[in-house]
């Protein structure tokens, strides 16, 4: 690491997951009181993606995201410093998602912890990330988005369950000399909208209880035409706050990657700021809004479209629950499509392989220890190992 020429945090590689299972606007209509007319031309969205094995989760899709994101910045895990996982459905209140991420990933010296700003929160995490490169504390980040929205959607709900969807998107960070990456970023929050989005319940507020079950308050609830509202001047303020602080103009930029929450949203927002619909990429029509997942996703689909190369400037703008919203300007810095090594590659699917092994490995070895130390701890551990011996060699087995 150096200290002290100006660092930057580049985007080096990129990955997204969404499940298999696709549900459309006709399967809900068969739920919920609602038609593909109705949610097309009030959100333009046409399908999305669900989980439907329980043993997929927000880290699961997390990890997908992430290997693909690592394989393209031709980056072992253990090279990862960070992982930083931007999600409002983590998979336990604790541990942290992010640390279920980095077992998994085998990214053995990553920090690692979880980032909630809602829809906000990849580029809160893309931000924070950027800050601990260009600081010198490291020198590749993991940042990603991942949510599993259906498992937190009312689906009786007609008012909110037709928008959301789950998926995970990933990029790595990595420190680079030359002036591209995260260039800015804008974050803004205003608590006293926290009502117009809310889950109420499994917080200190409302611990999980009978009656928060059954009155369905672990359920998502929205006001939606004030989140509308909001979401229409904070999404151009925020472009331009950032593009400003980029020193960058307007005119500029070559592509705006919206939060993909409704595709009028996202339309009145680029009306404007002046900008040609061309300038913006949509893909809102097949994932919904999967919060923290949707950019990464998006950026992904915009780079495999052939919509951004390097040199290109782009602004990632979002907002969510708090409410939050959060702007980041990024120049494309590396060649796409990626440069694949492929011997570099077929390590780091070993090690992917391996980073389960090393998993059990530890699990086992602290099974072990506990079964050998028992619960008093290490003091008397002699002690015991005698006393168990003795068990042993007399038959009791205990
Ligand atoms: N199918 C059919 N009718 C529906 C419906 C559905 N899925 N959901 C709501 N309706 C009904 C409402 O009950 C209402 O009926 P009423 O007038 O008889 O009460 C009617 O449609 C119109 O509701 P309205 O709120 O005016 O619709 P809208 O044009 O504002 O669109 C949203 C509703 C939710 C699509 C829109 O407000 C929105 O996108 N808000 C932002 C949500 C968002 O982005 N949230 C995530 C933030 S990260």
């Amino acid at each position: 690491m150096n200290g002290e020429r100006p660092r930057w945090a580049q985007i080096s590689g990129w990955g997204m997951y969404v499940p298999e299972r696709v549900l459309t606007n006709a399967d809900l209509a068969r739920v919920v009181d609602t038609s593909d007319e109705w949610i097309v031309s009030r959100t333009g969205i046409r399908e999305r993606h669900i989980v439907s094995d329980e043993r997929e989760t927000t880290a699961t899709m997390a990890v997908r995201a992430a290997r693909r994101a690592l394989r393209v910045a031709n980056l072992a895990p253990s090279q990862v410093d960070l992982v930083i996982v931007a999600t409002t459905m983590p998979d336990y209140p604790f541990p942290a998602t992010a640390c279920l991420v980095q077992d998994a990933l085998g990214a053995a010296r990553a920090g690692a912890f979880d980032l909630s700003a809602a829809c906000s929160g990849f580029i809160y995490a893309l931000s924070v990330a950027s800050s601990f490169i260009r600081s010198g504390s490291a020198d590749h980040v993991l940042v990603i988005g991942s949510e599993t929205l259906s498992r937190m959607a009312d689906w009786t709900d007609r008012n909110t369950c037709v928008l959301f969807g789950d998926g995970a998107g990933a990029v790595v960070l990595s420190a680079s000399t030359e002036r591209c990456g995260v260039l800015a970023s804008e974050l803004g929050s205003d608590g006293s909208g926290g009502e117009l989005l809310i889950v109420r319940a499994g917080g200190s507020r409302a611990p999980a209880n009978y009656n928060t079950v059954s009155n369905g308050e672990h359920y998502l609830r929205m006001n939606g035409r004030e989140v509308f509202r909001f979401a229409t001047t904070i999404m151009p303020k925020a472009t331009e706050a950032v593009v400003r602080s980029a020193g960058w103009q307007l005119a500029d930029l070559d592509l705006v990657i919206p939060h993909q929450a409704n595709i009028r949203i996202i339309e009145s927002s680029i009306k404007r700021l002046g900008l040609p619909p061309e300038k913006c990429f949509v893909n809102v029509e097949r994932y919904g809004n999967t919060s923290a997942a949707s950019i990464p996703i998006a950026l992904c689909e915009a780079v495999a479209q052939g919509r951004v190369h390097p040199g290109d400037k782009l602004v990632l703008v979002g907002f969510g629950a708090g409410l939050t919203w959060a702007a980041a300007a990024v120049e494309w810095g590396v060649p796409v499509p990626a440069k694949p090594k492929p011997g570099l590659r077929v390590l780091t699917d070993f090690l992917f392989g391996w980073a389960g092994v090393r998993s059990l490995w530890r699990r086992t070895t602290r099974h072990v220890y506990n079964w050998i130390l028992g619960p008093v701890g290490k003091d008397d551990w002699r002690g015991r190992m005698r006393q168990r011996a003795d068990r042993l060699r007399k038959g009791s087995g205990k």
